[in-house]
């Protein structure tokens, strides 16, 4: 059993034959996924595929790319959606400065990420976070802004250092398929270092296929590769990476 935290059934890419999707990953062994949104639509898309399949969940927020023009009453009906029993965490959600370099945007992002905060604590929820090229505000938000039921850096790309730091604010590291990447030296280091208790597998499918798939789209199937690889790099057996991790997110998203 494997469970992929951080997939976009929701996707057009994925959406178009999401059936024959899921069925490839369950032969693969990829028994639970997790279908993240990242606006209202998407987010509401994830809950109705989290409707037809019992292991299949949702998670639903607001990606920091996708906060613009966002009305109060949007924002509130959204997050209404958090109450479904279906939905194991708010996400994705957090900081992306590749995308926005405009401090005022930034600072925008900034504040709808502890907005979201916010609203995880009062749902009793954990977070799932998207962070990119913004580690150190990242961490500061988290840092003064606790999250009562914790989260997950999803696709966690630092090193480390910064692992350290985002463990003791409470936060789970997930990798997905750039740990298989040849050249990928912080996420092999991270496979390594990270506490078992601690790591999560996905892949933030249809992006990110993993090695040698890299380029392709890339589906919940893939996520036996990233185990591989962590088993690989960790020196243990595949199934105790694969019971490892679904041990881990059960605690973490409470299913
Ligand atoms: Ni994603």
């Amino acid at each position: 059993m494997i469970i992929d935290t951080h997939c976009h059934l929701n996707d057009e890419e994925l959406y178009k034959d999401y059936k024959n999707v899921v069925k490839r990953a369950k032969e693969a062994g990829i028994t639970t996924l997790f279908v993240v949104g990242w606006d209202y639509e998407s987010s509401k898309q994830a809950i109705e595929i989290a409707e037809s399949d019992e292991n299949i969940f949702a998670i639903v927020g607001y990606h920091p790319c996708n906060i613009e023009g966002v009305s109060d009453e949007e924002f509130d009906k959204t997050m209404s959606l958090l109450d479904h029993p279906k939905v194991v965490a708010l996400g994705e959600i957090g900081l992306d400065y590749y995308w926005v370099k405009e401090t005022e945007k930034r600072e925008c992002q900034k504040r709808f990420f502890i907005r979201q905060i916010n609203e995880a604590n009062k749902h009793n929820l954990p977070i799932s976070i998207h962070c990119r090229d913004a580690i150190d505000d990242c961490l500061r938000v988290l840092k003064e802004n606790h999250v009562n039921k914790g989260g997950v850096m999803h696709c966690y790309s630092g090193g480390p250092e910064y692992m350290n730091e985002f463990l003791k604010v409470g936060m789970y590291i997930s990798l997905g398929g750039p740990v298989t990447f040849k050249n990928a030296k912080a996420p092999k280091e991270v496979a390594i270092k990270v506490p078992f208790d601690k790591l999560l597998v996905e892949t933030d499918s249809p992006y990110l296929a993993p090695h040698p798939l890299r380029g392709s789209v890339n589906e919940p199937a893939n996520t036996l590769l990233v185990v591989q690889e962590i088993a690989r790099l960790r020196n243990v057996s595949e199934e105790e990476v694969a019971e490892q991790t679904t041990k881990n997110a059960k605690r973490l998203f409470n299913i």
